[in-house]
């Protein structure tokens, strides 16, 4: 067995934000599609204990104001845009080993490259593109290809995610180590980048499904057209590919904070074991208690290369669902009951949310409405701060009971999780949920996920979902 644990006292970082202008863009071109019965390819996997899992660590992040603002900055038109937005300096990465060297890397189940930045790469302004001093780009270690990295010819790496964050690189085939296996991968080696980074995490190793990599033909990222794209397996794909896991993984994305979370408190972490788990063909060992929630993932179909044609059409892109609908209490006096909660207003069909799960993105975005009206309920209410992309809320506030209800299951979020610092080192707060606008689909991010042990079963083209109870 597998065993790695991480006994860290975290200390709390509180992030400065600088400040900026908030554009909203336009209405995106954008193809969401509903309903389509999308097919795994073989029966559940058993939800037993996995024997490879890996810790995963909290890193903070510093933010400038045009980041906090991320997922409103999706750029649907340049082609499918992977999500990354990372607010409250809240991001998980885990190890990933390559030729003997432990690499922290993010993990984001919002895209699905593996990349890591390469010694002597150009950091660039997250704006302009100017060439900036590497420090500012705040990357952990730096990665030196050496024998192992096998080049691929004629290929070259090129994303931009939803935060603005842009990268440039290499690819070549590795053999690269998580949870003690081993397999070869198409790794991107980084040569350029547009990054703010939280000086621990060298890079990202993104879960998501092969139709959202960004390998391009060609060695010069200036030419890369949607059309040009070269889908390959990411990490999790060659993992399950090679035999040696279930096509399962599952994420315990752990709290890691005891009181509401406030950063200007100056309170340091809780130690704990771990900030959660990734565990590989199976379970975490952590404790869940109820019923568990089982909803089928769904094809979404973004970007113009759906749209026109050149991209088969539909497909797995995203871990997306939709919940029968999300839950608010309308007392704060008593107790939750599921019976007592109410849809929220939507003015399409509270039922029809479609929401994908997304560890690399530290909020929830809910439809405008949904999130306003959340907004509303906090006393004292919240009130939306267009400088960061959020509400803010009184720290002391109460925070309205919420929940998710998926597959007749109700999944509220804890109270600790509604409330997070602001991180502009005013000692003040956001909101746990935000307005991700008219761009379904929608996302459950970290804020939900805390309070959840989330199955990823890409075999079934499944998630399942079952409570981590109060932690
Ligand atoms: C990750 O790797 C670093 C560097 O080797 C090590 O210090 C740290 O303990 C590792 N973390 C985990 C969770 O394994
Ligand atoms: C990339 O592929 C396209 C389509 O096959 C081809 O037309 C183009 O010439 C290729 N470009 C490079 C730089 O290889
Ligand atoms: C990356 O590709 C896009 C098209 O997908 C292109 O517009 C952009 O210029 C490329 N980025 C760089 C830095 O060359
Ligand atoms: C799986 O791990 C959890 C947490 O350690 C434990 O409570 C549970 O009993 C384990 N389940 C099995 C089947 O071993
Ligand atoms: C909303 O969607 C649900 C589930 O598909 C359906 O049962 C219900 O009739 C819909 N309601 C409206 C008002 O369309
Ligand atoms: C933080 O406080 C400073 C000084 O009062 C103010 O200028 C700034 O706008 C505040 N930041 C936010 C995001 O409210």
């Amino acid at each position: 067995m597998r065993f790695f644990t991480l006994l860290a006292l975290l200390t709390l970082v509180c992030a400065l934000l600088s400040s900026g202008d908030a554009t909203r863009p336009a209405k995106p071109q954008l193809l969401v599609v509903r309903g389509i019965k999308a097919k795994g390819f073989q029966a559940p996997s058993e939800d037993k204990n996995a024997s490879a899992y890996v810790s995963m660590t909290r890193a903070s992040r510093q933010w400038s104001t045009s980041h906090i603002n991320a997922y409103h900055k999706r750029d649907f038109d340049s082609g499918i845009a992977p999500t990354y937005a990372i607010q409250q300096a809240q991001s998980w990465y885990v190890n990933l080993t390559i030729a003997g060297k432990e690499y922290p890397l993010l993990l984001d189940t919002g895209s699905s490259d593996t990349w890591i930045a390469s010694e002597g790469f150009q950091c660039l302004d997250l704006h302009s593109a100017a060439p900036i001093a590497e420090a500012d780009c705040a990357f952990g270690p730096l990665y030196s290809p050496d024998k192992e990295f096998k080049p691929i010819a004629n290929e070259n790496f090129n994303i931009t995610y939803g935060g603005g964050e842009f990268l440039t690189g290499t690819f070549g085939n590795a053999q690269v180590t998580l949870g003690g296996i081993s397999v070869i991968q198409q790794i991107a080696a980084v040569t350029g980048a547009g990054w703010d980074g939280d000086k621990i995490s060298s890079g990202m190793m993104g879960f998501a499904y092969p139709s959202l990599t960004f390998a391009f033909n060609g060695t010069e990222p200036q030419n890369d057209v949607p059309a040009n794209q070269i889908p390959y397996n990411p990490l999790f794909t060659t993992l399950y590919k090679s035999g040696k896991i279930s096509p399962v993984f599952s994420l315990a994305i752990s709290r890691p904070f005891t009181n509401s979370g406030s950063c200007m408190s100056g309170k340091s972490y809780k130690a704990r074991p771990a900030d959660g788990y990734l565990a590989l063909g199976g379970l975490p060992p952590v404790a869940t208690t109820g019923h568990w929630a089982t909803s089928p993932i769904q094809y979404v179909a973004l970007g113009p290369g759906y749209v026109d044609g050149s991209l088969p059409y539909p497909q797995y892109q995203f871990y997306t669902i939709t919940p029968d609908s999300l839950l608010y209490k309308d007392s704060h006096k008593t107790k939750y009951r599921a019976n007592q909660w109410s849809p929220l207003p939507n003015p399409a069909n509270s039922s029809q949310v479609q929401v994908m799960l997304d560890s690399g993105t530290t909020l929830n975005y809910l439809p405008t409405e949904m999130s306003y009206a959340l907004a509303a309920l906090y006393e004292p209410p919240a009130v939306w701060n267009d400088k960061l992309g959020a509400f803010s809320v009184d720290c002391n506030a109460k925070s309205p009971d919420f929940a998710v209800k998926i597959s007749g299951v109700d999944f509220p979020v804890d109270k600790r999780d509604m409330i997070l610092d602001d991180n502009t080192g005013n000692g003040t707060c956001i909101a746990g949920n935000s307005d991700g606008m008219n761009y379904p689909p929608y996302i459950l991010g970290d804020v939900f996920m805390k309070n959840a042990l989330v199955v990823f079963d890409v075999g079934a083209g499944e998630l399942r979902f079952r409570s981590r109870g109060t932690y």
